[in-house]
């Protein structure tokens, strides 16, 4: 039994996040968890929320409340919509817990005693008016690269170039408005990043199967431009993780927290003591999974994240965890994303454009949003999400194909044979042949979902369920019935045991529906088809079943008209 660490990139604490966010790590990461499980592997799936950092404080502040009330309540919101899209996370942490703060001071003092750290007494800008200092989003102004003139303070949000809150043109502060700015010097803490290149380096050549979007994007920023800068991994905030040097004061520190990038990585360890520690777990338990020491050299770690992260995960959190010389585990595989669009332009947050997580649900159940999305995956290039290309997949795969499928051979034996597995005949060349179909395209369905290809894996089981759609159309049983209704027996039987194989391997994609057809079937029996001729026995003859309601229904053409206007964009 094989052993994978899964980890999906923790989302902002900061609101709802859209279908653009879901589809670009937490949503192939569930996938592929989840196939891991179906396969009899061992899993230890992680997410959490990523807490600290500005955008928590702007947005705690423009709800009116104390940024830890609000964190904790936009936990349990967001926790309640990733339960809602059956994210299987094994625990859901936070980075503002108690874990998280001791392995990011923990690690602060080992990069220190490394000589990896550097204090560096700087000019930050001070707002006479606030009486604080203005990190990253805490400061606006015109960008200096495009002219955009509500750059924030580390990066434009109109041509994505990463800033420096000094490089800034007319800056103001986005607490008070006060242009009344002055340079003050402050001490922060850098960690020298540029002294591990070389070793980075031979790390990123050495992953050779992994996506070209991930290994680009790394060498770009090893190689281009000034190549791998030392980073400024605190801030004068007070929300965060405390600056410590283990679990000393840090001299000259007092009142300053650690960067958000330097402490959310540092989540995917805590949360997976967080997770021990919630279930009453003892330290090996965890550690088994991320200690290479204690059992983690066995483990396959796999991340997954969209492409504006992958910098932080193939180069800082790297530093990070060679950097403290601990026998930590190293990601093994990267799976990079790229975006998803959004009806001819871009999701967007501040502007309300597109669908949010919430009001997805709120229109439709799960399954239909985690086939379309898994389905159209950004995968080697951006996509894009329309009104249009979403009903006409549903309607024609999750609503013909699917549902219509188990809706007519449960139908129709219920009208002929009751409500059992029929009994009688037996199976001839067409199911022979069916059954070599499927075996072919089962293992292409493994392989692909193995190599995280989650459009080929969509497309195979989409052929999987068009195979047996094809037999029923052929074999025909309501015609065979009238000649011959022993075999019109044979055929519903394997019909039948389709519908479960069915369920077990679209669980990974749609497991609401699987569930509700396995409990039709009235079967338990998820095993993994090994051998397909095996596993189409499973139902055996005689064992009851029940009609279920609709698998999957179509969208009408009011529906998408309705719901195109509704999104377009102004979410309150
Ligand atoms: O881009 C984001 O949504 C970040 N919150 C991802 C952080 S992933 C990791 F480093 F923790
Ligand atoms: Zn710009």
């Amino acid at each position: 039994m094989a052993r994978h660490l899964i980890t999906s990139a923790i989302p902002y604490i900061n609101g709802i996040k859209h279908l653009g966010n879901l589809v670009g790590s937490q949503l192939p990461a569930d996938l592929y968890a989840r196939f891991q499980r179906a396969r009899g592997n061992e899993v230890l799936f992680l997410c959490a929320t990523d807490e600290h950092g500005t955008p928590a404080e702007l947005a705690a502040a423009k709800a009116g409340k104390p940024v830890d009330e609000y964190c904790a309540e936009m936990w349990a919101v967001q926790d309640e919509i990733a339960k809602g899209f059956r994210m299987s996370f094994d625990h859901f942490g936070r980075s503002s817990s108690q874990q998280n703060r001791d392995f990011t001071q923990h690690f602060a003092g080992r990069l220190a005693d490394e000589g990896l750290i550097e204090e560096v007494t700087e000019q930050q800008i001070y707002s006479n008016t606030d009486g604080r200092f203005l990190p990253d989003r805490y400061i606006e102004g015109t960008c200096p690269n495009c002219g955009f003139e509500s750059a924030r303070g580390d990066q434009c949000d109109n041509c994505t170039k990463q800033l420096d809150p000094v490089d800034l043109i007319n800056p103001y502060s986005t607490i008070s408005g006060s242009t009344d700015l002055e340079m003050r010097e402050t001490k922060h803490l850098y960690l020298r990043q540029s002294q591990m290149k070389d070793q980075l380096s031979e790390w990123i050549e050495s992953k050779n199967d992994w996506p070209v979007l991930t290994t680009s994007i790394a060498k770009k920023w090893l190689h281009d431009g000034d190549g791998l800068q030392d980073r400024g991994i605190t801030r004068d905030l007070s929300w965060g993780v405390p600056v410590k040097r283990g679990t000393e004061d840090w001299p000259g520190m007092a009142g300053k927290v650690f960067y958000v990038w330097f402490d959310a990585p540092i989540e995917y360890i805590a949360c997976a003591k967080e997770w021990a520690d919630a279930n009453g777990k003892s330290d090996a338990d965890w550690q088994r999974w991320w200690r290479t020491d204690m059992g983690a050299e066995d483990v396959r770690y796999t991340q997954f994240m969209g492409k504006d992260n992958i910098p932080f995960h193939t180069l800082s959190f790297p530093v990070t965890i060679l950097g403290s010389g601990e026998p930590w585990k190293l990601v093994d595989y990267i799976k990079g994303l790229n975006y998803l669009n959004y009806d001819g332009g871009q999701f967007s947050t501040s502007r309300g454009r597109g669908v949010f997580m919430d009001q997805a649900l709120a229109i439709l159940p799960s399954d239909y949003w985690r086939w379309w999305l898994l389905s159209h995956v950004p995968e080697s290039s951006d996509s894009e999400f329309t009104w249009e290309n979403f009903q006409a997949s549903v309607n024609k795969d999750l609503a013909d194909v699917l549902g219509n499928f188990v809706s007519r051979v449960t139908k129709f034996c219920r009208s002929k044979f009751g409500e059992v597995v029929p009994e009688g005949g037996k199976w001839g060349e067409q199911e022979e042949a069916l059954i070599a179909e499927l075996t072919t395209r089962v293992r292409a369905y493994e392989g692909h979902m193995d190599a995280m290809e989650v459009r080929k894996s969509a497309s195979e089981l989409r052929a999987i369920w068009v195979a047996g759609n094809e037999y029923l159309q052929t074999a025909a049983p309501w015609v065979t019935f009238k000649e011959d209704p022993e075999k019109a027996a044979a055929q519903i039987r394997l019909a039948l045991n389709l519908i479960r194989l069915y369920a077990v391997l679209s669980a990974p994609f749609i497991p609401d529906a699987a569930e509700d057809l396995m409990k039709a079937m009235h079967t338990e029996d998820a095993e993994w088809p090994d051998d397909i001729s095996a596993a189409l026995g499973s139902l055996a003859v005689g064992d009851a079943f029940t009609v279920p309601d609709v698998t999957f229904r179509k969208i009408t053409d009011d529906e998408r008209e309705e719901w195109q206007a509704r999104f377009a964009g102004t979410r309150d």
